[in-house]
């Protein structure tokens, strides 16, 4: 294809105008900026000297590279000027009446083949394009910022949009050295829409005071590996555009999830917008700053002291139990592996032994190490031997009624003010606990897989958790270098019930059709920095599993939203369960 857009005039040169000017500018085209008057035009090109001088300092940009990439851009403000150019691109403040307006201007100013595009995040760019006479060239392209470091673009087509306009405008995205990605003209598109979801499900979670924010941001950093927790987020993003935008999907879906979350309000309301105005959920040293002030927990100061451990076992022979043997037996606690079995136990140690083995050849632990924490393991086929451990975590299979007999038996055999713990990812921990005469005693412990390098652990109070139980949990995970995150007893906890609406949200987004299994991972990863996509995911975790979960999550809340899509359990009904069957929403068995 001929190289598109020879000359691109960029309508708005603020915080993504003036980003994009430079990165259409660094692929060697003639940008003309336009910006609302003469000062906003003299302001709008110190930022852009300013930017690349930095970019400069930082390496990213030689000396001649922005002398060359700055004697291409011309910033005015006369409208008329965009006539020149082959593609505009309006990113203008988000509001639809600026828009529409602008669009009607450049409709008359341009010769009738330039393309005109929209930076906007949430408005109809049907209802933009609907304010000219050439809606098949109107289309949406939408950068993410930082605009020089985020690879993905969304290219949105309206129902009008021609796809040679789009395809155009997907070939000048990879021009710039972007990943493009199809996406229909829908609220929040695609990335936005699967983030702005689960980001107002975590407001409404602190909101519940389910947990506090930093144990919310903790949990989704260290479980799932995101580059930021989702409160910080919208602190970032500043909680009045994250509201607007969640209004404008709730507006198109009606879907309760998507409706904003009280507390947005309330903080928009109180001036209290995030980062830019120094305070939101977290308070900031001065505004625009990133760095919080980290105020004192009153909380944990009021708690009593824990229960001494010196002493652990733990039920189970599988992954779960196996990964959380070696945390222990790592941090220099006697571990008693208590398995159904003794020949059980014994391949569980085993197991356990070449992990540890890999570790060493790894680098990441000593001989000595390896062999210190393998003699502090004890087999045993059976649970009479934990009498006198003082914790006990059990990680037998995910099923109830198991989980109760176990329970039963501990209470018969282990010691009095022993702490019982369940590892449980999806049953109800006080279930676990009244099947005891202790309930007290008895706390959820959700270590994630594999146990030796997750470092979150969800610590679950029932209703009867005493606090000394709770304490003792908590010190231990300090003790074997572990991140705790304390919330209620209730589905999913914080991770799943957080990760896995935004999954299902994925699921449904693909059997839509409104963007590929490729697009839609494409989008997490690029987008919003996710180590993941969602279909990547769910093949890793199984789409069994993920099902589970989810149906766990919808019984407890009956929010329709959370419904598993139909999707899902149709490749379920088909053994389609991920990576273990070798197909899930992507084949493997053909890679
Ligand atoms: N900031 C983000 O993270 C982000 C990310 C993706 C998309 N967007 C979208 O990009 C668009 C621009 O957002 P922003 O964050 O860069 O806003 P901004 O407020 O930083 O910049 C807007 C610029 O437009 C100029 N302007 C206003 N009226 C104008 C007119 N009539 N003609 C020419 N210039 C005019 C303003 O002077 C300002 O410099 C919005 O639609 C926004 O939703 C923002």
């Amino acid at each position: 294809m001929e190289r598109p857009f020879p000359t691109v005039a960029v309508v708005g040169l603020g915080t993504m105008g003036a980003g994009v000017a430079v990165a259409v500018a660094r692929s060697g085209r003639r940008v003309i900026g336009v910006e609302a008057g003469p000062t906003q035009a003299v302001r709008a090109l110190a930022r852009i000297e300013a930017s690349t001088a930095r970019a400069v300092a930082r390496e990213r940009l030689t000396a001649e590279e922005r002398t060359a990439l700055l004697a291409l851009i011309e910033v005015g403000d006369d409208l008329a000027a965009a006539a020149q150019a082959d593609l505009v691109i309006e990113e203008v403040p988000e509001d639809l009446e600026l828009k529409r307006g602008l669009f009607a201007e450049l409709d008359r100013i341009c010769p009738p083949e330039t393309v005109l595009a929209t930076g906007t995040t949430a408005l109809s760019v049907t209802r933009i394009a609907a304010a000219t006479a050439r809606p098949e060239r109107v289309l949406g392209v939408h950068f993410f910022n930082p605009v020089h470091s985020m690879k993905l673009v969304e290219v949105v087509r309206t129902v009008l949009t021609s796809p040679q306009a789009a395809e155009q405008v997907a070939e000048l995205a990879r021009d710039l050295g972007k990943e493009p990605v199809a996406a229909g003209d829908r609220a929040g598109f695609i990335a936005n829409g699967l983030l702005f979801a689960y980001l107002n499900q975590a407001a409404a979670m602190f909101e519940s005071r389910y947990a506090t924010r930093e144990d919310i941001d903790a949990a989704m950093r260290l479980g799932c590996g995101l580059p930021m927790g989702p409160l910080a987020l919208l602190d970032l993003i500043g909680v009045d555009t994250a509201r607007t935008v969640l209004e404008a999907m709730y507006e198109q879906s009606k879907d309760r999830l998507h409706a904003p979350a009280p507390i947005l309000g309330q903080l928009v309301a109180a001036g209290l917008l995030g980062r830019k105005s120094g305070r939101g959920f977290y308070t900031y040293e001065a505004p625009g700053s990133s760095t919080p002030v980290v105020e004192e927990a009153a909380a944990a100061e009021a708690r009593p002291a824990g229960r001494e451990v010196r002493s652990v076992g733990v039920c189970g022979s599988g992954t779960m139990a196996t990964g959380i043997v070696e945390v222990f037996a790592k941090a220099g606690l006697p571990v008693l592996l208590a398995a159904r079995s003794q020949e059980k136990a014994e391949r569980a140690k085993a197991q356990l032994a070449k992990s540890l083995e890999r570790s060493v050849a790894k680098g990441r632990l000593t001989e000595q190490a390896r062999d210190a924490a393998l003699a502090l393991v004890t087999p045993t086929g059976g649970y009479q031997d934990l009498a006198d451990v003082d914790l006990v975590v059990e990680a037998v299979a995910e099923d109830l009624a198991v989980k109760r007999e176990l329970f039963t038996a501990l209470d018969r055999i282990v010691k009095p003010g022993a702490v019982l713990a369940t590892t449980t990812s999806s049953l109800p921990v006080i279930s676990c606990a009244t099947a005891t005469s202790r309930p007290q005693d008895v706390i959820g412990m959700h270590f994630f897989n594999p146990a030796p390098a997750m470092k979150l652990v969800e610590v679950v109070s029932t209703v009867l958790t005493a606090e000394d139980v709770t304490a003792t949990v908590l010190e231990l995970c300090a003790k074997v270098r572990k991140h705790p995150v304390e919330c209620g007893d209730r589905a999913g906890f914080i991770v799943n019930a957080l990760l896995f609406p935004y999954l299902n949200d994925a699921v449904r987004m693909l059997a839509e059709h409104y963007a590929t299994v490729d697009d839609i991972d494409t989008a997490m990863k690029l987008g919003c920095g996710y180590p993941m996509g969602p279909f990547e995911l769910l093949d890793v975790v199984g789409l069994d599993v993920s099902l589970t979960i989810e149906k766990v999550l919808h019984q407890e809340f009956r929010e329709p939203g959370l419904a598993a899509a139909p999707l899902l359990e149709h490749l379920v009904a088909a053994g389609c369960l991920g990576r273990k069957t070798g197909r899930g929403f992507r084949d493997h068995a053909r890679r």
